[in-house]
């Protein structure tokens, strides 16, 4: 997409610079990763065969916005797909969003995300999300996405995990565990909205970059496992990151903790991900035995977003995956340019058929694809106001199921509150 107004050169304030926003051409690629090396201060040796080692590198997806042919501002789209209740829906995503800095403060990132939507709505995708640093929130809330969650660094001292004699119960990790963790991992996400599902090239892409223990029973059946790499922090100590880690019941859960603790020299235990799971995580650190709350440390990290592309798809994907609610829920939307909110809510008539408040979906939707719109139901924050309407709108349990995960939060909504 090409616009015909302007910016200004800053040699000669009245000539007219040409905008563009676009796919990248091959020949463009090194000059995109320098660019994000210079915005996230990321050095270019290790961001190099992380940017062309992706598995899904695919050169449509990595956007900018040049600016009299150089590149300003840029992006990568990712597809994957997520659980909604009991279906997998296509889901965008955003990263490495980035401005150079001498051009910031100019509307180029909105302008790119914006044109992004444009082309992510021809891709027919219903939801486009991304994670954002919390001070960038606010910006990513003006052009309409929602926070709908949270990421979570937690990090435990090794010393301080009891060594049990369980310990033994956790082998390595072999190539030909593989196959066991990849169906832990499904019988543990499937139908668990939110969670992302993973394909054979994604757990190959995995499996090259982490070690691990597993826990098996005496039949050979795979109980528990915990992925991680080691690093080193900036004082120099060896660090046990921990990238993922289910366990089915208490011994296997102690049986990894204990394995984790006792890695090489490794002084500490890290985990980032989201809120839900960095919890669970420090409950079972109670639960294998570690008393000493400092021992403990947890803090936010990134928010997570979600943001509609296209109404009609996400309603359509929403219906498609709702057979089996039988609770009203809610789909909000946000009119960037009127700054107003809106909400569409799809109830059950009680005949199998769920009704779109007002009018008729595909009516209402007409002529508003470029609305910004939003959100639903599955990994909402239960820090917002809004997603706490919209959790106790799309299912019955969910307070409960918060109330259990989150012990000192209060949950209530009042009855004028529900939609
Ligand atoms: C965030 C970033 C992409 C914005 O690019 P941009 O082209 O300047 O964006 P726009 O001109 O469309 O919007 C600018 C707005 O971004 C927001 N913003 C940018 N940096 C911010 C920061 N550190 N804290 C809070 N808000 C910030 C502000 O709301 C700003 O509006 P203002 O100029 O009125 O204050 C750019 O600052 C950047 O590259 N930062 C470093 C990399 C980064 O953190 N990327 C985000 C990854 S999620």
């Amino acid at each position: 997409m090409s616009y015909p107004d302007t910016a200004a050169d800053a040699r000669s304030p009245a000539k007219p610079l040409r905008i563009e926003v676009r796919a990248l051409r091959s020949g463009e690629l090194s000059t995109m990763l320098n660019l994000m090396c210079g915005s996230f201060g990321m050095a270019p040796d290790r961001a190099h065969p992380l940017f062309y080692g992706d598995p899904y590198f695919n050169l449509q997806f990595k956007r900018g916005l040049f600016v009299g042919g150089k590149l300003v501002s840029c992006l990568t789209v990712s597809e994957g797909m997520v659980w909604l209740r009991s279906r997998l829906m296509p889901i965008a995503g955003i990263a490495g969003v980035c401005t150079d800095e001498q051009f910031r403060g100019r509307g180029y990132a909105s302008r790119l995300l914006l044109e992004t939507l444009k082309f992510l709505h021809r891709k027919n995708y219903p939801f486009v999300g991304l994670y954002a640093d919390p001070s960038l929130v606010p910006f990513y809330q003006r052009l309409g996405w929602q926070p709908i969650g949270q990421q979570m660094r937690m990090a435990v001292f090794s010393r301080s995990i009891p060594r049990h004699s369980g310990a033994n119960a956790a082998a390595s990790l072999q190539p030909s565990h593989l196959p066991a963790i990849e169906s832990l991992h499904r019988e543990m996400t499937t139908g668990l909205s939110g969670r992302f599902y993973r394909d054979g090239k994604r757990w190959d892409w995995v499996a090259k970059q982490v070690q691990g223990f597993v826990v098996k029973l005496g039949s050979g059946e795979l109980t528990g496992y915990a992925l991680y790499r080691l690093h080193h922090n900036s004082t120099g100590d060896e660090i046990v990151e921990i990238t993922e880690m289910m366990a089915r019941n208490e011994q296997a859960e102690i049986a990894l903790w204990s394995r984790l603790a006792s890695v090489g020299g490794a002084v500490g235990i890290q985990y980032a991900g989201p809120l839900e799971d960095a919890v669970r995580l420090i409950q079972s650190l109670h639960r294998v035995g570690v008393e000493d709350e400092a021992a403990i440390t947890a803090h936010q990290t990134t928010g997570m977003l979600i943001r509609v592309v296209s109404l009609s798809q996400a309603v359509s994907a929403t219906l498609a995956n709702s057979s089996s609610v039988h609770h009203p829920f809610a789909i909000t939307s946000r009119d960037w340019a009127q700054g107003s909110n809106e909400s569409v809510t799809i109830k059950p008539d009680g005949s199998g058929l769920r009704v779109i408040a007002g009018k008729h979906a595909a009516d209402w939707i007409e002529g508003r694809l470029d609305m910004i719109t939003l959100l639903l139901t599955g990994n909402l924050s239960v820090h917002s106001a809004q997603s706490r309407q919209l959790l106790s709108a799309s299912s019955q349990g969910a307070f409960e199921q918060a109330a259990a995960l989150y012990p000192w939060e209060r949950f209530g909504v009042s009855t004028a509150d529900r939609f």
